[in-house]
């Protein structure tokens, strides 16, 4: 006997679900890069099963959002915790994910402690060497083998291409970079390691990176790619020079990551701001002005956008490896909390039911062509 469906039933079913998907961008995407997004906690533990399901059948690579950031691993001085790390390297292991850890130094999300001794004065260069390297030895080897690349230091580079005047810089001055390099590689000597940072498309920034690459390939160390954030808005950066960028760091003889691709339409309080997360705004409501939806016309400004970049990506899938989007759908977005918070942004492939959006067809088609 045939089951029987009642209609009303059906549709509060069909409500409760997520459109069906145009076909999956990674498998669309298999032989040309891997196509990544950032975790939160919540979707590898289990409490948003909603973005779980969709990194899961949509992505072929993760990055943790916060978990391995050092405030996180090593809150106090060799105390360290790994739950949530452990979890998350498991969960892309399981789903067959490429896995990246994100990030070994961060002048941001450090542990307090890191820099200052019992009495706030900073520590001497020798003894912040040695806390570096005894982080970097313990986290990078503990996912030895399972761990594929490191985004080892992360935004020592300021827009005008001077050094980041941070703590960290302020004891170490620049071999700051090539230790945590030195380090990473002697923790885990088969794992990629990146240099990470955003506003890349500018002609300072680019620069800087060239040569930092150039020095540390220099002086023997290994830096396989430069990742390139891709914290975009509707009107920076232009696409040629984000291309530029992308061909100057294949010039100087690594690959390149788009690792954190996210595409915001909301204004900003101030021009190409990057992704500075120190820099912050309050709350006014004609900065948020697409909390009930999303204009049409917006929306398809927003798509052809992402699209371009995406065929720009295509274009240079021979030097691109990854491009990983800072979340996965549009409400799990850092973007809603800055530079502004509280605001509603619709930064990412997929929307706030777990919808894909149409410009993943259109990637998909481009992948195709
Ligand atoms: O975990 C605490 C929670 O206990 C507390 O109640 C809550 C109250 O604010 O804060 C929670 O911590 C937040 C954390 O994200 C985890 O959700 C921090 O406030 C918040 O500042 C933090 O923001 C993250 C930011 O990095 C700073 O670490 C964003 O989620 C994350 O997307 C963002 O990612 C960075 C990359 O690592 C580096 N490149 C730029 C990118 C965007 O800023």
């Amino acid at each position: 006997m045939k089951p029987t469906f009642y209609p009303g039933v059906l549709a509060l079913l069909l409500a409760g679900c997520a459109q069906p998907q145009p076909g999956s961008l990674k498998d669309a995407l298999k032989n040309k890069f891997y196509i990544g997004t950032a975790l939160s906690v919540a979707q590898f533990t289990g409490a948003d099963t909603l973005s779980e399901r969709v990194a899961r059948e949509n992505f072929s690579a993760v990055a943790p959002e916060n978990c391995m950031k050092s405030m996180y691993l090593q809150p106090r001085e060799g105390e360290f915790f790994f739950d949530e790390a452990d979890r998350f390297v498991a969960w892309g292991e399981a789903n067959s994910m490429w896995i990246t850890g994100h990030c070994l130094v961060w002048h941001s999300q450090a542990p307090q402690w890191l820099c200052v001794d019992e009495n706030g004065n900073n520590v001497s260069s020798e003894v912040l060497a040695a806390r570096l390297k005894s982080h970097i030895t313990a986290v990078a080897s503990r996912y030895r083998g399972r761990i594929k690349g490191w985004d080892v230091v992360n935004e020592a580079i300021l827009d005008d291409g001077s050094w980041r005047r941070s703590k960290l810089y302020e004891i170490l001055g620049e071999e700051l970079i090539p230790l945590a390099f030195q380090y990473a590689h002697e923790a885990d000597p088969n794992a990629e390691l990146y240099y990470n940072d955003y506003s890349m498309a500018l002609e300072a920034k680019r620069n800087a990176a060239v040569q930092l690459v150039k020095t540390l390939k220099e002086r023997g160390l290994r830096i396989d790619a430069v990742g390139m954030q891709g914290h975009i808005g509707m009107d920076y950066p232009a696409v040629e020079e984000f291309e530029k960028s992308l061909l100057a760091f294949a010039e100087a003889g690594v690959k390149v990551m788009v690792t954190e691709l996210d595409l915001t339409v909301l204004p900003s309080p101030q021009p190409d701001v990057g992704a500075a997360v120190e820099a912050t705004f309050g709350y006014q409501k004609e900065l948020n002005p697409y909390a009930d939806g999303l204009p049409d016309s917006v929306a398809t400004a927003w798509t052809s956008r992402m699209a371009d970049f995406f065929r720009l990506f295509l274009k240079h899938r021979d030097k691109i490896t990854r491009v990983t989007l800072w979340g996965v759908c549009d409400d799990d977005s850092w973007r809603n909390n800055w530079p502004v918070p509280g605001r509603t942004d619709y930064a990412l492939l997929f929307d706030r039911s777990g919808n894909a959006k149409p410009v993943v067809n259109e990637i998909i088609g481009q992948a195709s062509r």
